[in-house]
């Protein structure tokens, strides 16, 4: 891992050349030594080494062969994760300076070079991360090494290169925060964090107590957060422009469990180990106000985060218990593990009654459902609105991010009503259940809202190494929700 990854000149780097999978010859028009030349036109002919997506090759003393891949099915996505392979690579040559011959050799109408440099400035600085904040005396971590400095000839390649570096920073605060543990990470310290945060980003937070909760009715969060002896709370980020786009308010709205260990209805223990990860969509929130802050984009943006931890105590809720929303809804509790919906649908209904939103995105690891059903392939998505929902899918087109669209129908509603109070939280079978949850959602976002919830569950954490994640929290939903944001100015 590097310190620090940057855009800027240098005097001897180390020269990247991108190569398409079958491919020979060097690309026209760039500056070569006589030296470079022979060692990259060498190695190019490497036996075994093909151009695959990602492959790296060292050429001589000062160069680096990087495959694409197929030139048919070359994306971003490809890039951005040969640009993970890349990094690893330049750790390994302990290199402190790269020339990236890149846009040089991908057709404008395959990738124009900002997004080229973009995908690369992501992919680099997403695998530049690791978690080794909590080594201690017999850490076998290798030291970090120096900074990188990456050049380029193409000024809208070196801009995307900037911005995708940018962003991968707030992808990786947001990673540093989902990883940061339950014995640290409660409620309280997310405020504070969200609150030291928000400062150095210029967004203001206001912090909505336990007490203020409890005085404002909001029974979701005051029940689900009670059982623990750090309290509940809802914190509001608000990114307010000098000259915001006028008639836009987008409200982001992020599960924030410190901790799910199910509560009475308590999780077994093979499910409970992992659940630090259950509050990684107030994290993927918190991430993107500070990429939208630093961004300066032009809209307003409020950011909502229900920060509770699910625990068993005295005075913890149970099954059976009959609460009130901020909203007036009732809720049966039949299961005290369907947690996420109750604290999600106190900030749903609060955003819609103070901000008015005219878009609403929740994300949250809301049900161990949407992993069966899709996997770590691609996040569940609901949404009310066809406009919203196209957005979501370009923008996830942009960041490779996926989302896969859910059916959320009046019967799934229906089905929610119970006998005893308005809504159960959960239904007495397991049945499409991440449908049960966004159906649940939907009693707390007043109908003309467009909204979509991403059920995050499955795609918010890696299990093995991938180019550019390593196992832990992948921060999915920070460049998706930053790219939703830009696309409504
Ligand atoms: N936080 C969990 C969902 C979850 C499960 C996230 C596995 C990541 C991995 C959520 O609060 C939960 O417990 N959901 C229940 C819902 C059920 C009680 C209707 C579940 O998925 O089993
Ligand atoms: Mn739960
Ligand atoms: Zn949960």
């Amino acid at each position: 891992m590097f310190k620090s990854i940057r855009v800027g000149t240098a005097r001897s780097p180390i020269t990247v050349l991108a190569v398409f999978a079958g491919s020979t010859g060097l690309p026209r028009g760039v500056e070569l030594s006589a030296t470079l030349k022979d060692a990259l036109g060498a190695a190019r002919k490497t036996p075994g080494f093909n151009g695959d997506a990602g492959e790296t090759l060292v050429a001589g003393d000062a160069g680096v062969l990087l495959g694409l891949g197929d030139r048919e099915s070359f994306t971003a996505d490809t890039l951005r994760a040969a640009a993970g392979s890349l990094r690893a690579q330049l750790d390994r040559m302990d290199a402190n300076a790269a020339r990236l011959i890149i846009a040089e050799v991908i057709p404008a109408k395959t990738l124009d070079d900002e997004t080229a440099g973009r995908a690369v400035g992501e992919g680099m600085g997403l695998s530049n991360w690791r978690v080794d904040f909590f080594d201690g005396t017999a850490s076998n971590t290798p030291p970090a090494r120096g900074r990188l400095t990456l050049t380029a000839s193409k000024p809208a390649f070196k801009r995307g290169l900037g911005a995708g570096l940018d962003l991968a920073d707030s992808v990786n605060e947001a990673r540093r925060i989902a990883a940061t543990p339950p014995n640290i990470c409660n409620p309280a310290w997310m405020a504070k964090e969200a609150r030291r945060l928000a400062k150095n980003a210029g967004l203001t937070c206001r912090v909505i107590t336990y007490a203020e909760a409890q005085r404002q009715g909001m029974g979701g969060i005051v029940n689900v957060g009670r059982g623990s002896s750090s309290k509940p709370c809802l914190i509001v980020l608000e990114h307010k422009p000098a000259r915001p786009r006028r008639g836009v308010r987008l409200a982001l709205v992020g599960k924030t469990m410190t901790y799910d260990s199910g509560g009475y209805s308590l999780k077994i223990s093979g499910g409970m180990k992992g659940m630090k990860y259950d509050g990684n969509g107030g994290c993927a929130v918190l991430g993107a106000m500070l990429a939208i802050a630093k961004r300066k984009v032009p809209i307003h943006v409020t950011a909502l985060l229900p920060a509770a931890e699910n625990m068993v105590a005295g005075d913890a809720y149970r099954p059976d218990d009959i609460i009130t929303m901020y909203n007036g809804v009732s809720v049966e509790v039949t299961n005290t593990d369907a947690e996420g919906r109750l604290i999600l649908g106190d900030a749903l209904a609060y955003a819609c009654k103070k901000i008015k939103p005219t878009a609403i995105i929740d994300v949250a690891t809301l049900t161990g459902g949407v992993v069966v059903a899709l996997g770590s392939w691609s996040a569940g998505m609901f949404c009310n609105d066809d406009k919203l929902r196209g957005r979501i899918e370009a923008a996830a087109n942009v960041t490779g991010e996926r989302v896969w669209r859910l059916p959320l129908w009046d019967d799934h509603r229906e089905f929610m009503r119970s006998k005893h109070a308005d809504i159960w939280n959960s239904g007495p079978k397991r049945d499409g259940h991440p449908i049960q949850g966004a159906a649940f959602l939907s009693f707390f976002v007043d109908e003309d809202v467009p909204w979509a919830h991403l059920d995050i569950a499955g795609v918010s954490k890696v299990d093995a190494d991938t180019p550019t994640f390593v196992p832990g929290p992948t921060g999915f939903g920070v460049r998706l929700l930053t790219e939703v944001a830009e696309s409504l100015t």
